[in-house]
């Protein structure tokens, strides 16, 4: 059992919780579905001779609040199942629950909904919009986000989000105006503003310098630490070392999976 850490003190987690119509409870240990249900996850392009492979049969389950590092060598698959459980892209073949709904044949729209109530996307270059401030930018995630959430609220749900990444004094700043390292806690406070029991990272640390690709995976810790569950994908072998799990694809398969520490239902 990890001490629950300082990261998102209690009143984000009630003014988030405020946001989200099915907080993400941690779980008693051993008790819960996997959030994660993939079975005979298969996601090709093309046909025949001219087949691209992104993911092959991968059979995975991934436990509530347990942070999973997904690794292995350019064009493995890692980016291709991240897209999936993020309900981004969807599977060829093969069967996906998240958090208790099954999304590998959901309509488009219904399948954007579903994204926006449950999970939370961090990419490897942030994707924050240049005119924005680091508020709006957070904000603009509950706005798309199911809440309802008046502008007050969403105000100080962000600000709050933006403290716990350590960016209190940054709300009026434009992307521009911030560090790699800066912007990517942004992205973090963005994803995690709205509580969503799903986190996916993609490479979040691959553009930035070690401090910060460290403090970013720390971050992402605490979330999970917090209930969320969090999908890491990664080159970095030393951070993913410090996930629960370590999932290696090759060639759009899992390899192996390695259990690092307890992990999940904290
Ligand atoms: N939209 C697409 N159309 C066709 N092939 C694709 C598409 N997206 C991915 N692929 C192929 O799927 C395979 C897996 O790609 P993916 O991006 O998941 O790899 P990755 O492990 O994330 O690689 P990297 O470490 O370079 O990010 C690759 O062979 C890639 O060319
Ligand atoms: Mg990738």
């Amino acid at each position: 059992m990890s001490p629950r850490r300082p990261l998102l003190d209690d009143g984000v987690m009630s003014a988030t919780t405020l946001l989200d119509p099915v907080p993400a409870v941690p779980p008693a240990a051993g008790t819960a579905p996997a959030l994660v249900q993939a079975r005979d996850l298969t996601r090709v392009w093309g046909k025949g001779h001219a087949a691209q492979i992104g993911v092959s049969s991968v059979d995975l389950d991934i436990a509530a609040g347990e942070i999973v590092a997904v690794i292995g060598p350019s064009g493995s698959g890692k980016s291709t199942l991240g897209a999936l459980i993020a309900g981004i892209d969807q599977p060829t073949s093969g069967s996906l629950v998240v958090n208790g709904t099954r999304i590998d044949r959901m309509k488009t729209d219904k399948l954007a909904a579903w994204r926006g109530a449950n999970v939370g996307i961090v990419f490897q270059d942030f994707h924050l919009l240049p005119t924005l401030t680091a508020a709006e930018n957070v904000e603009l995630a509950i706005e798309l986000g199911p809440s309802g959430a008046g502008r007050r609220l969403r105000r100080r749900a962000a600000r709050k989000a933006l403290d716990a990444v350590g960016l209190g004094d940054f709300h009026k700043k434009l992307p521009a105006q911030m560090s790699g390292g800066e912007q990517q806690r942004v992205g973090i406070a963005r994803a995690m503003v709205t509580h969503p029991p799903i986190i996916v990272a993609d490479e979040p640390t691959g553009s930035l310098d070690q401090s910060n690709g460290h403090a970013v995976f720390e971050l992402l810790m605490g979330l999970a630490r917090n209930g969320s569950t969090v999908v890491f994908i990664t080159h970095d072998l030393a951070l993913a070392d410090g996930a629960d799990r370590v999932v290696s694809m090759i060639d759009g398969r899992v390899d192996a999976v390695t259990q690092r520490s307890a992990g999940g239902g904290r």
